[in-house]
């Protein structure tokens, strides 16, 4: 089964209750969720391996670690996961971006692929799919169907706010999966969206309600 990871650093948790609070901004609330994963995807890479280099100091030589080119790639799903991308960016610049776009099919009502464009070496890099709420799961199940089918090995999944029915839905599908959260909330509601949550991510990212 695989682990859940909540990152309850007091600068996380403080940040996160000004994203959930419906009186903040759309700029603020794209700041604050952009600062939240770059502090999370400083908390997500603790387990990068390092190697040792020789460098020359202004005093004498050394020996001193940096990151094994480990190669990582970071995968947003459609649309809200976009406004996660750059604050992971800031920390890990060389890593490439994937993107997922999944709609829901109305009459089975589970989730299909329209996009997935991906690093062209999947098999060589490590992922962390990206997502700020996993609700149901059912996004995050297909996003990481999506990447393992083209031959994705080794996946992480990142998000603000988990639901208990979300958790449960990702570890079934794929107990290899870690997940990675900043908060796990109460419930979902019977329109799907997660209880206290921060209502719909997408919109209050991009605006657009
Ligand atoms: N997606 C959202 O943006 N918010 C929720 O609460 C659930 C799913």
């Amino acid at each position: 089964m695989s682990k859940v990871y909540v990152f309850d650093h007091p600068l996380i948790q403080h940040k996160l209750t000004y994203i959930r609070d419906k009186h903040t901004g759309t700029k603020e609330f794209r700041e604050l969720v952009e600062e939240v994963a770059t502090l999370m995807a400083f908390e997500i890479t603790r387990d990068l391996p390092l190697q040792e280099v020789e460098i020359e100091t202004p005093v004498s030589k050394a020996r001193a670690k940096v990151i094994a080119g480990k190669k990582l790639g970071i995968i947003p799903i459609l649309r809200a996961g976009i406004g996660m991308v750059d604050g992971i960016l800031k920390l890990i610049p060389a890593a490439k971006v994937g993107h997922i776009g999944l709609y829901r099919d109305p009459e089975t009502l589970k989730p299909v692929e329209y996009y997935v464009k991906l690093p062209t070496d999947v098999e060589e890099r490590d992922f962390i799919v990206v997502d700020p709420m996993l609700a149901t799961g059912g996004s995050a199940v297909e996003a990481i169907h999506a990447l393992k089918k083209r031959g994705a090995k080794n996946i992480k999944f990142m998000c603000l706010i988990a639901a208990p029915e979300g958790v449960e839905a990702v570890q079934q599908a794929h107990p290899d999966v870690d997940i990675y959260i900043a908060a796990l909330d109460e419930k979902l509601n019977d329109h799907g969206y997660i209880v206290p949550g921060l209502g719909d991510a997408g919109d209050r990212l991009f605006g657009t309600k």
